[in-house]
């Protein structure tokens, strides 16, 4: 029987850890302090923001939601970002991606402090990231280190496939897989015979974005499966082609008209030594992540 890697008690770890530091810092009269920054009303990003803000006041930060309409406009927006790099009381900013079109994401994105870049994506912290120097590093990558670290997984030495390249997650989480001492081989949608490079994973990371892409045949048994997918399923057939015969997941897709399923297909987890499940693994450890990052950069800003 595989492992199932519970997301839900490793981030729960995490957050009495963080909400430790929150308590020795106050003692020394700091509140690490988060600013969020939700542009429009796209209603996935809207509960992933508020799901932040929730988890500041849980474990004792202080938060700021700013909320600009969606015909905002780079200038106001590099504006904004500024008044945030400056207030003291904001140890960490947090700009929710996607933004819309007109907004230059990229230049945003660098016009961050890197001292307050609790997401991790500025070029200087993604450079300090690929020379193993101390940075902020993206919050989901470093959950799903923190998965298996705690879950006492071998790193070193293994052999760790990412299909993947993005900014976010597949290039950061292969950089942290490769200072762990794995050996780290990253494909993409140009790939040639993906499965035959899959099936040499000893640790799969999938973070593709379509919903159960790696399926059984692409997986050597007892493989530790990464899922960093959240894919809605909302029509019979996608239902039907996952979860045929899933009676808790039957009555889900009946009160939501939904069902979420990750990048890898359910039927290869059964192969699986160990896996992360969707919902419940690596998507909790994002925010515990962010939470982290953000007593962090509360305490290197004050060279504590
Ligand atoms: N959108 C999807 N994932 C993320 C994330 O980790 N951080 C931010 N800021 N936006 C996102």
């Amino acid at each position: 029987m595989p492992k199932i890697l519970d997301g839900a008690a490793i981030a729960a770890a995490i957050k009495q850890e963080v909400a430790e530091e929150v308590r020795a810092l106050a003692a020394c009269g700091v509140r690490p302090g988060l600013a969020a920054v939700l542009v429009g009303s796209v209603a996935a990003s809207e509960i992933y923001v508020r799901n932040k803000v929730q988890a500041c006041a849980e474990l004792g930060l202080s938060s700021d939601l700013i909320a600009p309409p969606d015909t905002v406009t780079t200038a106001e927006m590099l504006s904004l970002v500024a008044q945030l790099n400056a207030r003291d009381d904001v140890d960490g900013i947090l700009i929710q991606l996607p933004l819309p079109a007109q907004v230059d994401s990229k230049a945003l994105l660098d016009a961050v402090d890197p001292a307050k870049d609790v997401d991790g994506f500025h070029p200087v912290n993604a450079g300090r990231l690929l020379a193993g120097r101390p940075g902020l590093v993206p919050c989901t990558p470093a959950g799903i280190i923190e998965i298996l670290k705690r879950s006492h997984i071998p790193i070193a030495g293994q052999h760790a496939v990412v299909v993947g390249r993005s900014d976010i997650v597949g290039k950061p989480v292969a950089m942290l897989l490769l200072h762990q001492n794995a050996t780290v081989t990253i494909c993409h949608s140009k790939t040639r015979d993906l499965p035959a490079i899959t099936r040499q994973a000893d640790i799969l990371v999938a973070a593709i974005g379509r919903p159960g892409f790696i399926t059984p045949d692409m997986v050597k048994p007892g493989a530790t499966l990464v899922d960093v997918g959240i894919n809605r399923l909302t029509t019979r057939e996608e239902f039907d082609r996952f979860f045929k015969g899933d009676a808790k997941r039957e009555a889900t897709f009946a009160k939501r008209g939904s069902v979420i399923v990750g990048d890898i297909d359910p039927k290869a987890f059964e192969l699986s030594g160990a896996y992360t499940p969707v919902p419940g693994g690596v998507g909790l450890l994002t925010i515990a992540m962010l939470m982290a990052n953000t007593v962090r950069a509360a305490k290197l800003r004050r060279g504590l």
